[in-house]
């Protein structure tokens, strides 16, 4: 791990530590010296109480013995002890600014890589081919986009997995369909019109005509069948056929990709028919170390503790009767696949929260087969589903599932509202290029911005907002940073921290802050919460807000101009970094 700057909550840790060593006896010494952020001092901690509880002694006389060697320590500025026996730790503003002279001087923000040597495979947004992809995709692939960018900025190597659901009978359905009426238009070219996703709509629709025919007409649904067969058996004009139905369906997801500005390629697509040629040999092995069981002529995996109704313990069925392979297969192959060939050293899946029992029983299974190790972290990266506006399940006026596309079509309009609102004056261009990257902006916020496991409504109104904690107002704070800048012309280039000058309390508010972006990103690489990043830079925003309010900073005396000139780029930096890893784009102008 490559040290770059110790945040000062780690050094007040490590000071803590040292006090504690230098008065304690050696086995109470080593524990965790409770340090945190405070409303009454810069730190806290509340070491003393429990200590004092081992040492039978009163809390408050055992934080002043602390309290005497931390103020020798000549970075801090003042403890006290207070309440019960909380050490209250305030620091020298020279080190804060020394602190944020560092950070300010290296590109990565002094950030160090603590997850350099992990291969992270992150399986996310997977939509299912010849399927209009809806909202439920819409959390899947954002959230797995954040992580994305936060692990590999943090050092890991990250594999990215788009598991695009592209194979099952409903294929052959959709064929044998196709091939009987070859009048109907569904290729993108065809449809004349370059919007995102048209040929998966058309696809999307004409698979439930085909469904309607395969249920009414007992013909159809044997030559229907037939098909399917031929697909498996890798029948050329058949496999032909499917191919140019997975392909205009990733070009239609590339498409909406792109619109949202998320890494995914087609390089990055290994669907479920990726793992075709694996499917037998992942059963042979399973029967082999006696992990499946036959049952009514399927092959299943059963946990004692996974009941469902009745009681009944729930199959995984690996292989069905029919010596089909389903979903759970695919899954036991990709796994296989992502560590013993991808040396996964994390494997991460953003999948909806429904799917959590599949999860339980794959990752189960992968252990008892041996292919998930005690040194592979395997996690359920679960999301919760996405209501309407009126907090119900987010159904189209006619009760139809509603199209990512349509969504993203309503924040550009919203977006081109509020902006002109705010600046009448802007040119059609300026104002379609702002409203872009505005409206993108604002639904991965909303989304980033709230924890993933909850449920959350899709209220365009609220999420484009130039006021709340909304991207709007992230990007528009670093709009007015950048505006500073620009009027302080060359001087804000050189601008650089005097650590010898004395800070306001909304300057070592905004300090604290900035020096917390490390610990932030570790945190969201340990929990998978991209939430926590969004409501830390809502905070900084928040923190820049006040001090820009009350320190005047062009104003001010050339020394503390300089000063407050830096903390501005500083802040400016954090901010565009940190919505750079949520996706976001920060613009200098909105
Ligand atoms: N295609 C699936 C769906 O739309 C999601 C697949 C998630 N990934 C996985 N490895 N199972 O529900």
């Amino acid at each position: 791990m490559t040290e770059r700057v110790r945040s000062l909550a780690d050094e007040v840790e490590a000071a803590v530590s040292a006090a504690m060593a230098g008065t304690l006896p050696p086995e109470l010494a080593g524990q965790d010296p409770l340090v945190r952020r405070s409303d009454h001092a810069d730190f806290q901690s509340n070491v003393a109480l429990p200590l004092a509880k081992r040492l039978r002694e009163k809390p408050r006389e055992v934080a002043e013995k602390l309290r005497e060697p931390l103020s020798r320590v000549e970075w801090i500025r003042s403890v006290e002890v207070s309440g019960p026996g909380f050490l209250n730790i305030n620091l020298a503003d020279e080190a804060l600014l020394g602190r944020l002279a560092l950070r300010y001087g290296d590109a990565r923000l002094g950030v160090p890589e603590t997850q350099g040597g992990q291969v992270a495979v992150v399986d996310y947004s997977a939509p299912n081919v010849a399927k209009e992809m809806h909202v439920g995709h819409l959390r899947s692939t954002l959230i797995g986009d954040a992580l994305v960018r936060v692990l590999d900025f943090l050092g890991a190597r990250v594999i990215r997995q788009n598991h695009i659901g592209d194979w099952g009978t409903q294929f052959g359905m959709l064929i044998q369909y196709l091939t009987e009426h070859p009048e109907l238009r569904w290729h993108a070219r065809d449809l004349g019109q370059a919007e995102a996703g048209s040929a998966v709509s058309a696809l999307d629709s004409l698979y439930r005509e085909a469904r309607k025919h395969f249920d009414a007409d007992p013909a159809f649904k044997e030559r229907a069948q037939r098909r399917v067969v031929a697909l498996q058996a890798g029948d050329a004009e058949t496999v032909n056929a499917w191919r140019e139905i997975v392909a205009e369906s990733e070009n239609a997801f590339q498409q909406i990709y792109a619109r949202l500005g998320v890494l995914l390629t087609l390089d990055d697509v290994a669907g479920e028919s990726f793992y075709n040629d694996r499917l037998q040999s992942v059963v042979d092995e399973l029967r082999e170390k006696g992990i499946v069981q036959e049952s009514e002529g399927a092959w299943c995996v059963f946990f004692d503790d996974i009941r469902g109704p009745e009681d009944k313990p729930v199959p995984m069925i690996v292989q069905k009767a029919d010596g089909g392979f389903g979903y759970a297969a695919t899954d036991l192959a990709a796994i296989r696949y992502r560590t013993q060939e991808l040396k996964a050293t994390r494997l991460l899946y953003v999948v909806d929260a429904r799917q959590s029992q599949h999860f339980a029983m794959l990752f189960r299974t992968a252990r008892l087969a041996g292919w998930l190790t005690d040194d592979i972290q395997a996690v359920h990266v679960q999301n919760g589903t996405i209501n309407g506006p009126d907090g119900r399940p987010f159904k189209t006026r006619s009760g139809g599932t509603v199209r990512l596309a349509d969504l993203l079509d309503d924040a550009y309009g919203r977006a081109q509202e509020v902006v002109t609102e705010k600046n009448p004056d802007l040119h059609d261009a300026d104002l379609d290029r702002i409203a872009q990257v505005a409206s993108i902006g604002a639904v991965k916020y909303a989304e980033l911005s709230t924890s993933r496991v909850k449920d959350y409504s899709f209220d365009v109104a609220r999420m484009v907002s130039f006021s709340g904690q909304t991207g709007v107002y992230l990007q528009y704070t670093h709009t007015r940073i950048a505006s500073i800048l620009r009027r302080a012309g060359d001087s804000a280039a050189q601008a650089r921290f005097r650590p010898a000058l004395a800070l306001e309390p909304a300057e070592r508010q905004l300090a604290l802050l900035l020096d917390e972006f490390s610990s932030v990103l570790n945190g969201v690489a340990d929990t998978l919460e991209p939430h926590r990043l969004a409501g830390y830079l809502y905070s900084v925003a928040k923190a820049y807000t006040d001090f820009y309010e009350s320190c005047p900073v062009l104003k001010a005396d050339a020394e503390t101009r300089a000063n407050r000139l830096a903390l501005c780029r500083l802040t400016g930096t954090t901010l565009a970094r940190g919505l750079g890893l949520l996706g976001i784009t920060a613009p200098d102008r909105m």
